[in-house]
């Protein structure tokens, strides 16, 4: 059940240093600089060329910053929303992995992708939260994320954990390729892993999300920018209060601000900032140009972070790796969706026509 919490969405969130803790057990050793991803046959990564994520709603985010982790590693990749994947991929060939990331392991539309890249002869291995899912029993392979059940429509720890596990598939990928390497700061991105429980736990107590929720009630939208490794976080912050608020709001590049969205920008549309990570201070600028416009900026990172000065609002996160400091911003960013939804009356747990598992294409 739901214990002390009022909903399974804040549960959810409060279990993530525990599930993430599960997702990271056995699999990384800093002191190596190694990941050991055990269920998964090394031999399906002979002769991989290229990388396609398939993926849809906060499984395409999860998706999106797996991709950067493996282009960063020089492995070719691209993300497809798993719905596009049978028009837009191209040609394929046995060098293609392609990876489904779906939490269910049932969605419709990412399983007709799989049956796609099976059919074009590429192979497949699934990121999914559920052993015996149908994607974990079509997929040549398959990683489990291991974020145990989420009960909540809106996928809070399911997402944190698919971004860990896609984080050390990429570096296992990188290292198994010919022209490919690993990060040189693998062995302190994995020990950053490992504080993030801690962290986890740090940012949800001390988050200030909930007070800021009852001052952002009732604007006409919410813009949520990111850039290079933070736009996924944007992204999915978006997506999580649209879903569970019912207002609008938007997700952009920040680089995509001033070619058009800009014109949205009023004193009635707060920008939520994400400072996080080596792309920071471009955001804090794009920001900027928005707060001139009249919108309040809530910016999100570090305690000495860039856009500390510039920001009407700030939500802290650990000064840890910069991979990591995604992660905390993304916890910062449901628990404002979550508070905004509470104080708005939402039915957080159900909302309004969504399901858990969408089965239909
Ligand atoms: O089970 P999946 O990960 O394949 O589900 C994909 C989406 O339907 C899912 O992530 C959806 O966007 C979430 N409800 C968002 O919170």
């Amino acid at each position: 059940g739901k214990g002390a919490f009022d909903h399974y969405m804040l549960k959810e969130i409060h279990n993530q240093s525990t599930s993430l803790s599960k997702t990271i057990r056995g699999r990384v050793d800093p002191d190596e600089g190694k990941v050991a991803l055990d269920e998964l046959d090394p031999e399906i990564l002979d002769g991989v060329e290229n990388v396609h994520l398939v993926a849809c709603g906060t499984s395409y985010h999860a998706a999106l910053f797996g991709a950067r982790m493996l282009t960063d590693a020089g492995v070719r990749a691209r993300v497809f929303r798993a719905s596009e994947y049978a028009k837009m991929a191209g040609p394929t060939s046995d060098g293609t992995l392609v990876i489904p990331v779906t939490q269910s392991g049932e969605t419709a539309d990412t399983l007709s992708a799989l049956r796609t890249a099976t059919e074009r002869d590429a192979s497949t291995v699934t990121v999914t939260n559920v052993v015996g899912s149908t994607a974990a029993r079509e997929a040549d392979e398959s990683v489990f994320i291991r974020a145990g059940p989420e009960i909540g429509v809106a996928a809070t720890k399911t997402f944190t954990s698919q971004v860990v596990t896609l984080i050390l598939l990429s570096q296992k990928i990188a290292a198994e390729l010919p022209d490919a390497s690993p990060r040189e700061d693998l062995s302190e991105l994995l020990a950053a892993l490992e504080q993030i429980p801690n962290h986890i736990d740090h940012v949800v107590e001390t988050s200030r999300a909930e007070e800021l929720a009852s001052r952002l009630l009732e604007y006409d939208a919410y813009f949520f920018i990111g850039r290079g490794m933070s736009r996924p976080v944007a992204l999915e912050g978006a997506l999580k209060f649209k879903e569970i608020t019912y207002e609008h709001a938007e997700g952009f590049a920040s680089g995509q601000l001033k070619h058009g969205p800009l014109a949205l920008v009023t004193s009635q549309t707060p920008v939520f900032g994400l400072f996080t990570g080596e792309d920071a201070e471009k955001t804090v600028t794009n920001a900027k140009e928005a707060q001139t416009r009249g919108a309040e900026i809530i910016g999100v990172g570090p305690a000495d972070g860039p856009g500390v000065a510039e920001s009407d609002a700030y939500l802290e996160v650990p000064d840890t790796h910069p991979v990591c400091q995604n992660l905390l911003a993304n916890i910062q960013l449901q628990l404002v969706s979550y508070h905004t939804a509470k104080q708005l009356d939402r039915a957080i747990d159900k909302p309004r026509n969504l399901a858990k598992s969408v089965t239909v294409q």
